[in-house]
């Protein structure tokens, strides 16, 4: 009451002036809300309260001010300037400055005639009626507290020839729960070997089958793309997808059963592919607040770049991908600096980036594996290596590579095969450098081939030892 006293007199007595210079609910926040907020900040979304009237913002205009001006919220972690992307989630810094004036003053609401219409969102398929709709297998609980959850869950297409899908989509089930998720290519069934007779399993960092390929991946307000033949992607007859869904307790006990959408087309005039950079070379000791992981490919032909997926756990702190062109040029692809596991998803370009041939890919990811670190999962601080569970961590980045055909997809990620191996074996390797997540029957076939080219049986395979391995596996091509 006081409040709108206070406005009311401040408009009678100094007019103008006083209405232009205080914002108000109706006016000036309610569409910044509802542009910027309502997708996640409405009944049933992730967001833990509405942000739709006046009563839902007033009350909290202090602390919507401050995560504002934090830029907190809308999270979104890519630094401005550095990549455009399509998806781009973020406040001006004069809507910022409005959020603090409008708080400030007393959070007003003003005028009713001036409140815009509250969204519609549309419930349902956002990309229209899929041609197939796969479900996960069970109802999966949530508890209504605990840390969070992370599961995979292998929905079988049953196909029985190949196909190609033109859009796939993911529908959440229960938005309160669901943080976000991402669907991996399974063709060869390893993920029914790891799931238990209800056909999931748990599973952090990835989804622990050997060759996934992401193929989509959805977060909290993510819109699909057009359905496109040209960019469609082909699913081998008899492979099953893995969905892995990061669940977020909501304070009630919840249940969940996501569905995916698949819409087909004929075969696309473009490849369509990822380029997966990593390096699992991981070894942070105990207590190092600053702790570099660096990987580079050099693109072995002109690619078109859609987008990109960033991944580590949750000690990284910054990450820093750029391109460097044969021309001397840098194309900035992506630059975090304060990695949050919570808020990871994929970043798309507003325009798809023209890489040619010998561009190198460079990446680099720093860690804080000290006790400082709020977000380091052990106290005190231990070692940390390579892996898929919360308290390993992971140096990944998924490219979303366009290739002129569908032909070329093969070859290219045989050369970036070619590559990798170039790098892993080109310095002083040992036994423990392999990936812990790697079959028990790779690791031996692994460890067969390591003792092979370790002739002076020191444990560690030096230069000329790689060297010697590596015309081995080219003579083998
Ligand atoms: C993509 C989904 C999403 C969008 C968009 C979003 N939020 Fe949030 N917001 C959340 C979630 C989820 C939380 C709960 C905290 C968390 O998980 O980080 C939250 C928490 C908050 C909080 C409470 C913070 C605290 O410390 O308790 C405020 C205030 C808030 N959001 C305001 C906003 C405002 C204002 C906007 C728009 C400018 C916005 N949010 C946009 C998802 C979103």
């Amino acid at each position: 009451m006081k409040r709108i006293i206070a406005s009311a007199a401040c408009a009678l007595i100094f007019a103008g002036i006083c209405m232009a210079a205080t914002p108000t609910f109706n006016k000036d926040i309610a569409p910044i809300l509802y542009q910027n907020c309502a997708t996640c900040h409405r009944p049933g979304e992730v967001a833990p309260f509405p942000l739709l009237t006046y009563q839902d913002a007033a009350k909290r205009a202090k602390l919507i001010s401050t995560v504002t001006e934090k830029r907190y919220m809308p999270p979104w972690k890519a630094e401005p300037g550095y990549g455009s992307f399509a998806n781009e989630r973020r406040l001006t810094d004069a809507q910022i400055e409005v959020i603090k004036s409008w708080a400030e003053a007393g959070a007003p609401e003003g005028d009713i005639n001036e409140k815009p219409v509250q969204p519609v969102f549309t419930e349902g398929w956002l990309g229209g009626e899929p041609d197939q709709v796969v479900k996960m297998p069970v109802k999966y609980s949530v508890p209504a507290d605990g840390p969070d959850q992370f599961q995979c869950f292998v929905l079988p297409l049953n196909l029985d020839k190949d196909v190609y899908v033109s859009l796939l989509e993911f529908r959440p089930d229960n938005r309160r729960v669901v943080h976000h998720a991402l669907v991996f290519l399974d063709p060869n069934g390893a993920g029914r070997k790891l799931a238990s007779a209800d056909g999931m399993y748990p599973c952090f960092g990835g989804p622990r089958i050997p060759v996934a390929t992401l193929t989509g991946g959805w977060a909290p307000g993510a819109v699909p793309g057009a359905r496109s033949q040209e960019y469609a992607r082909p699913i081998p007859k008899g492979a099953d997808l893995v969905l892995q869904i990061h669940y977020h307790p909501s304070g009630k006990p919840e249940e969940d059963q996501s569905s995916l959408g698949l819409s087909f087309s004929g075969p696309p005039s473009r490849g369509r592919t990822a380029a997966i950079m990593f390096n699992t070379r991981i070894n942070i000791p105990p207590g190092d607040p600053h702790y570099v992981v660096k990987s580079s490919l050099v693109l072995p032909r002109d690619v078109e770049l859609g987008g990109i997926t960033p991944h580590a756990h949750y000690l990284c702190k910054e990450m820093k991908i750029a391109a460097y062109l044969p021309d001397g040029s840098v194309e900035p692809l992506i630059w975090i600096k304060d990695w949050d596991f919570n808020w990871q998803g994929g970043y798309q370009y507003k325009k798809p980036l023209a890489l040619p041939k010998g561009t190198r890919v460079e990446m680099e990811y720093t860690y804080d594996n000290s006790e400082n670190n709020p977000r380091n999962p052990a106290h005190p601080p231990v070692r940390v290596r390579w892996g898929e569970q919360t308290k390993d961590e992971m140096a990944v980045a998924f490219l979303a590579v366009v290739l002129p055909s569908p032909s070329d997809v093969q070859s290219f990620q045989q050369q970036l095969s070619a590559q990798y191996l170039e790098t892993i074996f080109s310095g002083e390797v040992t036994l423990e450098d392999l990936p812990p997540e790697m079959t028990p029957q790779q690791r031996q076939t692994v460890t067969m081939i390591f003792n092979l080219f370790d002739k002076n049986k020191d444990g560690k395979l030096d230069r000329e030892e790689v060297a010697a391995l590596l015309e081995f596996v080219r003579s083998r091509r």
